[in-house]
């Protein structure tokens, strides 16, 4: 018997059973579920709506239920459709008729909503943890690598020397931003719908602000058809999501990239790597690697819910199940996959060595050559011109302007001078721009000085 069966003269088609059932997905929202409900119920008898006495019972019967579905004694099913009925047939079967009024004056509509805030909530908190500690993982590698300076690229063509504390603290920027992004959708996740029944309010004296103190929201959804039908935190929450591996796909492709035999500027760890079934002497970047892949589903499910919602006339429609599989999905792939990752980031070894000697064979301090010029008084332009004539020179000769001698510059230019070479050198190429947001040992302290007082305040 369904707990709506009154109106019905004929059981349900099997397949639309299993077509239109949601517990093989939403019983991960059962512990919410409950919440809700002994927030519910507590407020009935308060409110006088049901009997003190009765609301007592129910409340015991709810948790009664909790404990069993925590220890495996009650299995949920596809005949009741979804978590809420589920619990609820329970909930009926443990105590009796009485556990019949816990519906009052609610609707799955405003349950469900409920549910998935109060999930989200807690999930959101979660990640922005996992963010925080990847955020001091890689502030304590820049800060242990402090003095290695790689190759800065612009079309991945060398450009210009940086330091390696100066471009991991740049994904600390965007994670900084993916936590105050995570942070602001928080507000409108920490929502209550519930009161809201069906889509138009209830008929009893309830009191929705006793229910959202109790369930710790901050402010409730003043409008019942907005509270039943907004997925929009769900979205948010996606779209976040998805900029976030946006970032996190970048920096892997950068580790798949810097562990390859072509750059070897890193060593992965042994145990975030593996190996080739038929090629010996593969060690393979796959954490790095599917990172990046996951990206498409988690940007899959964010187009998927846009998709689900957009020309959805109000209020609740079926349509609306759809809102879960991606987002449990989308919990699941982050979770996992930022731990992996502030794992990788971890315990990765910076081959100095291949470093130095990368980051010397290059023309990576041209620029830094035509500055030297500016300052003798020489326009940036003509000064340009002269370096650019001279890299053509080494390319020509096949060797780097560290190797030209202090007679061809003066060719060049009756401006150069032998403090010329220092210019070039690669440490003060680099400590010459300490400039605010610069890449200059100075400058990328204080970065880090910034970033460690921000975290000292979370
Ligand atoms: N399982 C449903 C969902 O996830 C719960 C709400 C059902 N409401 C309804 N009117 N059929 O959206």
């Amino acid at each position: 018997m369904k707990l709506w069966g009154g109106r019905f003269t004929k059981p349900t088609n099997e397949l639309v059973e299993l077509y239109t059932a949601s517990i093989p997905f939403d019983q991960r929202l059962a512990a919410q579920d409950i919440r809700g409900s002994l927030a519910h119920v507590q407020m009935l008898g308060a409110c006088g709506i049901i009997p003190q006495a009765d609301a007592e019972t129910i409340a015991a019967g709810l948790l009664q239920v909790q404990k069993k579905l925590e220890q495996g004694e009650l299995q949920f099913s596809i005949a009741h459709e979804d978590v809420h009925m589920n619990v609820e047939k329970h909930l009926i079967d443990l105590i009796g008729p009485v556990g019949g009024k816990l519906h009052t004056g609610r609707s799955r509509n405003d349950q469900v909503a409920l549910d998935m805030h109060l999930y989200l909530k807690e999930e959101v908190e979660e990640i922005v943890g996992v963010l925080y500690r990847l955020v001091e993982v890689l502030t304590d590698k820049a800060e242990e690598y402090l003095d290695v300076i790689i190759p800065g690229y612009t079309h991945l063509q060398r450009a210009q020397p940086v330091l390696l504390a100066h471009h991991l603290l740049a994904y600390v920027g965007m994670f900084r931003r993916d936590i105050e992004r995570y942070e602001d959708a928080y507000k409108r996740i920490d929502m209550m719908p519930l009161g809201s029944g069906a889509l138009a309010g209830t008929t009893f004296p309830i009191d929705r602000d006793l229910v959202a103190q109790e369930l710790g929201f901050s402010r409730l959804y003043e409008n019942s058809m907005d509270a039943v039908s907004d997925r929009d935190f769900i979205l948010e929450f996606l779209a976040a999501s998805s900029i976030l591996m946006m970032h996190l796909s970048r920096f892997c492709e950068e580790l798949v990239l810097w562990s390859s035999t072509e750059f070897s500027f890193i060593e992965l760890d042994d145990a975030y790597c593996t190996g080739s079934s038929i090629m010996p002497q593969k060690k393979n970047p796959d954490v790095a690697e599917l990172v990046r892949g996951k990206t498409g589903r988690v940007y899959g499910n964010l187009i998927g819910l846009l998709t689900v919602l957009k020309g959805l006339p109000l209020a609740y429609n079926k349509d609306l199940q759809e809102d879960k599989e991606g987002m449990f999905d989308t919990v699941d792939t982050l979770k996992t996959g930022l731990v992996l990752f502030a794992g990788m980031i971890e315990t990765l070894q910076v081959r100095r060595a291949n470093v130095e000697r990368a980051v010397k064979a290059d023309f990576s301090n041209a620029t830094d050559l035509a500055d030297y010029l500016v300052r003798k008084g020489l326009p940036f332009r003509n000064a340009h011109e002269v370096i650019g004539k001279l890299v053509l020179q080494c390319i020509e000769q096949g060797c780097y302007l560290l190797d030209l001698t202090l007679e061809q510059y003066q060719a060049a230019s009756e401006l150069f001078e032998a403090d010329l070479f220092a210019a070039l050198d690669i440490r003060n190429v680099v400590n010459a721009r300490n400039s605010k947001g610069g890449t200059g040992t100075e400058s990328v302290k204080i970065q880090l000085a910034h970033v460690r007082e921000w975290l000292g305040t979370k």
